[in-house]
């Protein structure tokens, strides 16, 4: 167990702390790493847990509701870090951007940033944070885009499955007319701004709940009852926006050069290679396949169906969107066909896969979407490894979900699978969720998670010729 540290989940759950890699270089930027990661618990136990900041985010950070976002704060922290035990460290990558927390910690410390996601809105979310309008530009924006859509004299309505059930006709209408609005502003930049005011606009006032990822509509009498006025929900989102701006421009004040970002949309296992190697690799993957743990796709489906695909940066594929899974099905553990013939080789890798395997055998659903999962899941974590330096530090930030009321041990199937990729662990912080309040799929009991989550720091040897650049 690392100095300071609380003891590992991984002890507790396993009685013993796993090796994690054969020859150990333990330099000085990973000894200065681990102490400072280990100074902060010993003044505050509680550090990593960043209660406080429970409801709290703000500036670019808080344009939108993505599911499972990271805290900004904590990422921030783990970077002060990793640049105190290692100045030269300039390119940070994720390759499961989600809304970009990271991306925009990185862009407040003058890091370069590459990152990737499958799902078109987060990259649209992306490339908003790091290019966003300024205020004022923004702010005159709205009042022209509402007074357009007040006027009425034009409305864009999409077809789309199950438009009518998610979005009654006023609503409807009132979309039709912002959209045309928005559509007619002349600036990309103010466009995808509006878009993402617009998917936020759309998160509060469909049919279906706010209280969960999955798509699922309120009874009817509740329907009834809600919001009728577009326009009006639009502008008081967009104009909190505006000052979610003023916050993000004063941040970026102290930033003295902008770096370079670049965020695809594509899948980890599109085998695509980046531009340039990153030195330190920050990121939080799917704990599980989307259907039963957090259902980005679905989430994101009717914002999708109503921005203009052309302001999306490399645009949507129209399979995304045919139905309200599609995201899902194309995401990590999509799809369990061919399962069961991979659990071969992924017990080779990781006895801890294989020894709960054992536990839910006799549920053969269940046991291949784990092993969809874990077989997506390794060959991400090979992907990733492309777009590393040799000698790249790594903090992944991870949950444990519970199959079949069984708690599925990721961190440790994680460990394992890096190990055998060359990884050396660095440490591993345990933090309690605030609250415990990270919401998964409704009524399912195979998605919840525990209250807490790990981050798990280490740092990627390759063998020699994998790669030119060493740090
Ligand atoms: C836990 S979320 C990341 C949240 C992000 N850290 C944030 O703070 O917003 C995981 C992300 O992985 C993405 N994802 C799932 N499967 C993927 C794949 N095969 N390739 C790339 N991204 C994927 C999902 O769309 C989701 O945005």
């Amino acid at each position: 167990m690392s100095a300071g540290l609380v003891p590992s989940a991984i002890e507790e759950h396993y009685g013993h702390e796993p090796a994690v890699v054969s020859g150990h270089r333990n330099d000085g930027k990973t000894r200065c790493l681990r102490e400072k990661l280990g100074a902060h618990v010993e003044s505050d136990p509680d550090f990593w847990s960043f209660a406080s900041l429970r409801h709290s985010r703000s500036g670019n950070h808080a344009l939108f509701q993505y599911p499972a976002m990271m805290v900004p704060e904590l990422q921030g922290a783990l970077l002060d870090d990793l640049l105190a035990a290692d100045s030269g460290a300039s390119v940070v990558y994720d390759p499961f951007a989600g809304s970009g927390t990271v991306l925009l910690e990185s862009l407040y410390r003058g890091l370069g940033f590459l990152g990737a996601d499958i799902n078109p809105l987060a990259v649209l979310l992306c490339d908003v944070k790091a290019n966003p309008p300024t205020e004022d530009e923004a702010d005159k924006a709205v009042t022209a885009i509402v007074d357009y859509a007040r006027r009425g004299a034009k409305m864009i309505v999409p077809v789309f499955p199950g438009v009518d059930k998610w979005f009654k006709p006023e609503i409807k209408q009132g979309l039709g007319q912002l959209k045309a609005a928005i559509v007619a502003q002349a600036d990309r930049r103010v466009r995808r701004f509006m878009w993402v005011c617009l998917a936020e606009t759309i998160r509060l006032i469909s049919n279906s709940r706010t209280s969960t990822f999955k798509l699922h509509t309120y009874p009817a009498d509740v329907i009834a009852k809600r919001e009728t006025d577009a326009v009006a929900s639009f502008e008081s989102v967009t104009r909190r926006n505006v000052n979610n701006l003023t916050c993000h421009w004063k941040r970026m004040a102290s930033v003295r050069t902008t770096p370079f970002i670049e965020v695809t949309r594509q899948s980890i296992l599109s085998r695509h290679q980046p531009q340039q190697l990153a030195d330190i690799l920050m990121t939080s993957p799917p704990y599980g396949d989307n259907r039963t743990t957090v259902p980005y796709g679905q989430y994101s489906y009717l914002a999708l169906s109503w921005i203009d695909g052309n302001d999306i940066p490399g645009g949507v594929d129209p399979k995304l969107l045919e139905f309200t899974a599609a995201i899902d099905s194309a995401s990590l553990g999509g799809s369990s066909r061919g399962a069961d013939s991979a659990r071969g080789d992924l017990a080779n890798a990781s006895p801890a896969l294989e020894r709960f395997i054992g536990l839910i055998n006799d549920a053969p659903v269940l046991r291949r979407k784990v092993l969809a999962f874990a077989r997506d899941y390794k060959a991400a974590l090979t992907a990733t490894a492309r777009g590393l330096k040799n000698g790249a530090f790594c903090f992944f930030t991870l949950g444990e979900r519970r199959v079949d009321k069984k708690s599925f041990p990721l961190v440790l199937v994680t460990e394992e699978f890096l190990a055998e990729q060359g990884h050396e662990k660095v440490d591993l912080i345990e933090r309690t969720l605030p609250g415990s309040h990270k919401r998964l799929a409704p009524k399912n009991s195979e998605g919840a998670t525990m209250g807490r989550e790990f981050i798990l720091v280490t740092r990627l040897w390759k063998e020699s010729g994998d790669d030119q650049a060493e740090r």
